[in-house]
């Protein structure tokens, strides 16, 4: 069984990526780094590359082709405390989810690494 399908499809990754950027918007530090007039856009970019990534479906690669994450985030400064303030929002979201244990430890140990590896600053 995939992650994807353990925590119910697509409504989690909707509602992660939700409660998610609630957090961000009132991140004094992250929320200047994000397009304020494409919120909508940004929420779905993050939806849709969690959900492929999971074990989803493939529609983040069709609409934006290869993810190049690293280099994605290169204009955005990234130093630790962006890197953590991001994971305590992520974190968070993540808690409050209703998905197996395991599953949100997994998820949880690949967002510590990713958010290491976008560390640009
Ligand atoms: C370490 C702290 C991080 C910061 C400060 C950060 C910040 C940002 C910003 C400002 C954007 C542009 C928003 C947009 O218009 O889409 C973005 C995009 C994105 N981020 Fe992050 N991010 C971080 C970590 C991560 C991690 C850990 C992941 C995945 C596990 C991730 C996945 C993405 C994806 C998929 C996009 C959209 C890429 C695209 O298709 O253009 N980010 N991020």
């Amino acid at each position: 069984m995939t992650v994807y399908e353990q925590v119910g499809g697509e409504p989690f990754f909707v509602a992660l990526v939700d409660r998610f950027y609630q957090g961000v918007e009132e991140d004094p530090l992250l929320k200047p780094m994000y397009p304020e007039d494409d919120m909508e856009g940004a929420r779905r970019r993050l939806h849709l590359f969690l959900m492929q990534y999971w074990g989803g479906p493939g529609t983040y690669s069709e609409e934006r082709g290869h993810p190049r994450l690293r280099a994605r985030h290169m204009p955005f400064p990234i130093g630790q405390d962006a890197r953590d303030a991001w994971m305590k929002h992520m974190s968070r979201s993540l808690a409050e989810t209703e998905a197996p244990e395991e599953a949100k430890q997994i998820m949880l140990n690949y967002f510590e690494q990713v958010a290491t590896f976008m560390m640009n600053r």
